[in-house]
C-alpha cells in the first residue's frame, strides 16, 4: 500500500514537469502504458496474498482510475493551450486597408428604363413585348405606311427580305396588341429598334417605348394629361411641356412633345438650337384607318399612341452630349450612374 502512495506522488511529481502532447504521451506510456508503473501494480494483484487482496485490488484501480482522467484533464486542457495559441498565431489584423469589391450596376439605359417603367406602370398601363425582327405589314402596312408612301423615308429601313424588316419602331406592336386583345387598353411596350443610321445622336440599334390607350371616349385631354404627368414625374414637377402640331401616319392629328431646355432653361442655347425646347417624344390620337386595319370598331372606340426614345431621354437627363457612350462599355462612363 505505501508502494502505491509513492507511486502517486512519483505520478504527480512527473505531470507537473509535462509541457506539451509529446510529455503527456511519454508519461502515459510510464504508468498506465502496456508495461507501465501502475499496469505492473495492477499484475501484481494476484500475488498478493488472498487476505490483502479486496483492499489492494481497490487501491490499485483507484489509483488507475485516478492517473487515467488527471491524465485525460491534462490531455484537454493542454490541447486547449495550443488552441489558444493557434489562434494568436492566425489573428487577422483588422486594421489593415480592406481590398476593394467593385459591385455590379445597371446600365444607364436599364436605370432610365425601369424608371419609365414604373410611372406608367404606377397610372395603370400594363407591358407588352414583340419580336424585332418584324414583318412588314407590322411594321409599316398596318399602320397606314403603305409600300410605295414616301412616309417610309421617314425610317430608314434594315430589310431582311421584302416582307420582313427590322422593326424600325415599336409602333407595330401597338397592333399586334389590338389583334389580340379588346378594349379598353393601356399598355407600354418597351424594347429594341433598328435604323440605317449612325452619328453622335444616332446609333442603328436603340431603344424606345411605345404606349397606346384605347376605350371609348378617349381624348386628345388623356393623352395631354398622361404624357404631362409622366414627363414631370421624369423630369422634375417644373418641367415645362409643350404640344407641337407634326405628321405621323398612323397617328391623327399628330403632334411632337417638347419640353423646356434643361440645359439653358429655354434661354436658348446650342443644344436646343436656340429654341428654348428640346423634342422629347412623339404621340397622337389613333388614325381610324390603322383601327380597322386592327379589328377595332373606329366608331365605338377612340385613342392615343405614342414613342419615345430612351436614349435620347437618357441623354437629356444625364447631359450627355454623345449617344456612343452607352455602347462603348467604358467603365469610366458606367461607374457614373
Ligand atoms: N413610332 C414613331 C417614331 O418612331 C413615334 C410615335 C409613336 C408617334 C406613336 C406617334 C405615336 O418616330
Amino acid at each position: 500500500m505505501n508502494d502505491l502512495l509513492s507511486l502517486k506522488q512519483a505520478f504527480l511529481d512527473d505531470l507537473s514537469a509535462v509541457s506539451d502532447i509529446t510529455d503527456l504521451q511519454q508519461l502515459k506510456a510510464k504508468y498506465t502504458g502496456r508495461k507501465g508503473l501502475v499496469t505492473a501494480q495492477l499484475k501484481a494483484l494476484s500475488t498478493v496474498p488472498p487476505e490483502e487482496r479486496p483492499l489492494f485490488g481497490k487501491a490499485v484501480n483507484e489509483l488507475k482510475l485516478f492517473v487515467d482522467q488527471t491524465i485525460d484533464q491534462k490531455e484537454e486542457s493542454l490541447k486547449d493551450i495550443e488552441k489558444q495559441k493557434r489562434l494568436h498565431a492566425e489573428k487577422i489584423d483588422i486594421t489593415l486597408p480592406g481590398k476593394p469589391s467593385h459591385a455590379g450596376r445597371f446600365h444607364p439605359l436599364n436605370r432610365v428604363l425601369q424608371e419609365i417603367k414604373d410611372i406608367f406602370v404606377s397610372m395603370g398601363f400594363g407591358i407588352e413585348e414583340g419580336p424585332e425582327v418584324e414583318l412588314d405589314y407590322y411594321n409599316f402596312e398596318a399602320l397606314n405606311i403603305p409600300r410605295h408612301h414616301p412616309a417610309r423615308d421617314m425610317q430608314d429601313t434594315f430589310y431582311v427580305s421584302d416582307d420582313v424588316v427590322l422593326r424600325t419602331h415599336t409602333s407595330p406592336v401597338q397592333v399586334r396588341v389590338m389583334e389580340k386583345k379588346r378594349p379598353p387598353l393601356k399598355i407600354i411596350a418597351p424594347g429594341k429598334v433598328y435604323r440605317c443610321d449612325a452619328d453622335i445622336s444616332h446609333t442603328p440599334m436603340f431603344h424606345q417605348v411605345e404606349g397606346l390607350m384605347v376605350d371609348a371616349g378617349i381624348s386628345f385631354s388623356d393623352l395631354k394629361g398622361v404624357l404631362e404627368l409622366f414627363i414631370q414625374s421624369f423630369f422634375g414637377k417644373d418641367t415645362p411641356v409643350r404640344f407641337r402640331p407634326s405628321y405621323f401616319p398612323f397617328t391623327e392629328p399628330s403632334a411632337e412633345v417638347d419640353i423646356g431646355c434643361i440645359f439653358c432653361t429655354g434661354k436658348g442655347c446650342r443644344v436646343c438650337k436656340t429654341t428654348g425646347w428640346l423634342e422629347v417624344m412623339g404621340c397622337g390620337m389613333v388614325n381610324p384607318k390603322v383601327f380597322e386595319m386592327s379589328g377595332y370598331s373606329s366608331d365605338e372606340y377612340t385613342g392615343f399612341a405614342f414613342g419615345m426614345g430612351v436614349e435620347r431621354l437618357t441623354m437629356l437627363k444625364y447631359a450627355i452630349d454623345d449617344i456612343r457612350l452607352f455602347y462603348e462599355n467604358d467603365l469610366r462612363f458606367l461607374r457614373q450612374f
